[in-house]
């Protein structure tokens, strides 16, 4: 049963229990009605809603959408809770979201733990609060707090709920004992049904254009998204409409929202986040090794990001640089950092000076020897990191676990300068390693199955949402972008703007163009990098001659005040330059090319194409687990738009024979080399299949 009610004196107890979250599963919508009913007739004087488990309601059940409707809905319970003759209370803990908000807006009182949060996070999924959540907020809030709330989704905590009234009363632990004598009291004051639906607003208290203002600086901050614009229309319902055509107009927009592609890929990202940290074929019983401490081997760029998410988890950490300086450089960026969040009014003083002091420097192995988790972040050599891994060898204890921060290089060929490859894995961060969600977990031929468990469960103890690769040149994100950098390339020489191939896709949704984030990264890390190649090895020149030109002239990007753009030295703000413009049209002169005008469609198919095609290629090698794997890693590292739910869920949702046919007919115009499709695209759609059920046999 999870739903029960029993009379505790003169109060109804009504107790959801349906784990993990308490989400409103048929059973629970029904439960609740019967229980509200039977409460009606018997000798109570008021009724208590409360969750067993870790929290209260956390929302509807979104395993349910897209599957057939089943009565009561969501907003039945909610009018027959209002309508109770009977004060009913909600006793909230944990996270109260969505639905399960929305029911306690539809309950005369409101109580609350003080560690509780309340919020109405719908717009994440694409949806908005299908529950009356759009009409009763603004009516306890007032409209422009209701409208940050809503179109943000982000929790907000007990204490500033009950002052902005979404909550009547913050109670102490045991919370049913604090609710039950909150409920007499309020029946010994004979306090009455209050509820929300008859709150008026004051007309004055907001003006007709505050809507359509709201509107247009939704589209600069959420883009390309459909859901917070609805939400903007139903709180506009609120405030012009009566209680019930507004509750309609909810609805209706709400089913918009439920059935839109957008809300499916939001979905779809919600559920492949939490899987994608459960690895395939791993025995249940695999218990992860303890990690109590853990060191780190180069505090620039990497590390000390490193190293301040493992403090932001409460985990000490020892970061050894090779020389005094660059240690004092590396903890004194730490420092920066931690002071530039302090400011940004993100974290108090006290906190910063706490999570600095478990970062602790050291030029000497030896202090490695009972760490439980070393993780190298020096410079991208072999040479170089073969050399700290035969190091570690000799200083760390056994059992200990090795882990390299390699973008590209072959962790096996790391693991081999050990004497214990078992240990040793890849931990790929990215940058902003203290920001950036991403952690590719990369598992080496021999690495040990509860090294994997380790990384995995470390990766999310540190807030990361860890994603396991096998090994190849990139991984899975880096060796998808290289086929995403060359379009860029091409689509430059061949006619495109830098500025144009940047909006075409920024507007598209990426967060950022890929010419933007060459200057962002520096264009000289590519340069450097093909110096040490043959003509051969670095392929077309096509796809890397006017980044060499650019690079040639000490245009490396931002650092230089010019790369793809030219860079206010004072703002940083970016324009595009007429200089840039010369050196493509030269070097397609020189490479006998005719710049001819590309469409911005032609711009998008071509760079997110060539996404989808190699995400194709490593799901077939096995480098990636599942089609969501890859999605998560292009959402939370990449700056996919999660609203298109990640490279491989566009190309299903586009239909995977377009998507074939559309490839095929790039490599017809551009040739086999690029564009040849990826085999196991070709075959899902020869067998007319799609990829949603498409399992990997095992090798
Ligand atoms: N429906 C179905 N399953 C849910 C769920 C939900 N609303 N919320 C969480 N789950 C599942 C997760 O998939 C996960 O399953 P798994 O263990 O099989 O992987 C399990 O519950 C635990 O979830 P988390 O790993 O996320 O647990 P945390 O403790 O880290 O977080 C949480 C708990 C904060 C409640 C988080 O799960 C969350 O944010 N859930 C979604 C809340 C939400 O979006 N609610 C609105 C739903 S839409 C709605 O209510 C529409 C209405 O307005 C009409
Ligand atoms: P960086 O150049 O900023 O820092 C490297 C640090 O390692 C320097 O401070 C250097 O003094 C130190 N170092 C070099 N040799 C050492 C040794 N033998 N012992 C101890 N310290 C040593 O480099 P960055 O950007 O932090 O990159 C580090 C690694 O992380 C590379 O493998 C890189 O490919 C990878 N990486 C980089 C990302 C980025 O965006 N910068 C993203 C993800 C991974």
């Amino acid at each position: 049963m999870s739903v029960t009610y029993k009379l505790v004196d003169d109060i109804g107890v009504i107790t959801v229990d349906n784990p993990p979250v308490n989400a409103l599963s048929h059973a629970v919508r029904q439960g609740l009605v019967e229980a509200i009913a039977t409460a009606q007739d018997d000798s109570s004087k008021a009724v208590v809603i409360v969750c067993a488990g870790r929290t209260f309601i956390a929302g509807a059940d979104i395993s349910e959408f897209g599957k057939p409707p089943q009565e009561p809905s969501l907003p039945d319970v909610m009018a027959a809770v209002e309508a109770s003759a009977k004060p009913v209370i909600a006793a909230l803990h944990g996270t109260a979201l969505g639905g399960g908000f929305e029911l306690a807006l539809s309950c005369h009182y409101r109580c609350a733990l003080g560690s509780a949060s309340v919020g109405l996070p719908e717009v994440k999924l694409g949806l908005l609060p299908g529950a009356g959540g759009t009409q009763r907020v603004p009516r306890l809030v007032g409209v422009e707090a209701a409208l940050d709330m809503i179109t943000a989704g982000n929790p907000v905590a007990a204490s500033e709920a009950a002052r902005l009234g979404l909550i009547d009363e913050v109670v102490g632990e045991p919370l049913q004992e604090s609710a039950l004598a909150y409920a007499r009291g309020l029946v010994a004051h004979g306090a009455p049904l209050r509820r929300v639906r008859d709150i008026s607003i004051a007309p004055d208290s907001y003006s007709n254009g505050q809507f359509d203002a709201y509107r247009a600086r939704l589209n600069k901050r959420m883009r390309g998204q459909e859901a917070p614009q609805r939400i903007v229309s139903c709180i506009e319902a609120a405030m012009t409409l009566p209680f019930d055509e507004g509750l309609k107009k909810e609805r209706e927009l709400f089913i918009e929202c439920r059935e839109s592609g957008q809300s499916a890929a939001l979905r779809h990202i919600f559920f492949a986040e939490r899987t994608a940290p459960k690895v395939v074929g791993l025995s249940a019983d695999t218990a992860a090794r303890k990690v109590a401490s853990v060191g780190i081997i180069g505090g620039g760029t990497m590390g000390g990001g490193i190293a301040m998410s493992f403090a932001n988890a409460g985990i000490p950490v020892r970061l050894l640089e090779v020389s005094d300086e660059a240690l004092e450089r590396g903890l004194k960026l730490i420092a920066r950092n931690y002071s530039i969040t302090v400011s940004k009014g993100k974290l108090s003083e006290a906190d910063a000076a706490a999570r600095q002091n478990l970062i602790t420097g050291t030029t000497d192995y030896q202090d490695f020897a009972g760490l439980d988790l070393v993780i190298e972040a020096v410079f991208e050599s072999m040479d170089v990191k073969r050399q700290v891994f035969g190091q570690l060898d000799k200083v760390c204890k056994p059992g200990a676990i090795l882990a390299t921060n390699t973008s590209y290089l072959d962790v096996n060929e790391i693991a081999a300068a050990t004497s214990r490859p078992q240990d040793v894995i890849g931990l790929h961060f990215f940058s902003p390693a203290n920001v950036m969600k991403l952690l590719e977990v990369v598992r080496g031929e021999q690495t040990a199955d509860d090294v994997i468990a380790t990384a995995m469960k470390i990766g999310k103890q540190i807030r990361k949402v860890p994603v396991l690769a096998r090994v190849c040149y990139g991984f899975i994100g880096n060796r998808m972008l290289r086929q995403y950098a060359r379009e860029a390339q091409l689509c430059m020489i061949e006619g495109a703007s830098p500025e144009q191939i940047d909006n075409a896709l920024t507007t598209w949704g990426m967060a950022m163009g890929p010419l933007a984030v060459g200057d962002l990264a520096g264009i000289d890390i590519g340069y450097k990098a093909r110096q040490a190649l043959t003509d051969e090895q670095k392929g077309d020149p096509r796809t890397y001659c006017i980044a060499d030109a650019l690079a040639e002239m000490g245009r490396l990007g931002q650092k230089t005040g010019a790369g793809y753009y030219r860079y206010d030295p004072e703002t940083r703000a970016r324009s595009a330059d007429p200089e840039v413009l010369e050196v493509i049209e030269a070097q397609a002169t020189r490479m006998g090319v005719t710049r001819r005008a590309i469409s911005d469609g032609e711009i998008v198919d071509r760079h997110i194409l060539a996404l989808v095609n190699e995400g194709f290629r490593i799901l077939e090698e096995g480098i990636a687990q599942r089609p969501g794997d890859i999605d998560v890693v292009y959402v939370f590292g990449y700056g996919f738009p999660s609203w298109r739910g990640g490279p491989m869920f566009y190309a299903e949702q586009q239909g995977l024979a377009r998507v074939y046919e559309r490839i095929c007919q790039l490599r017809d115009t551009h040739g086999d080399a690029n564009w040849t499709p990826a085999p196991l695209l070709e075959q899902l759609v020869r067998e007319n299949r799609s990829l949603a059920d498409w399992v990997r046999q095992p090798a």
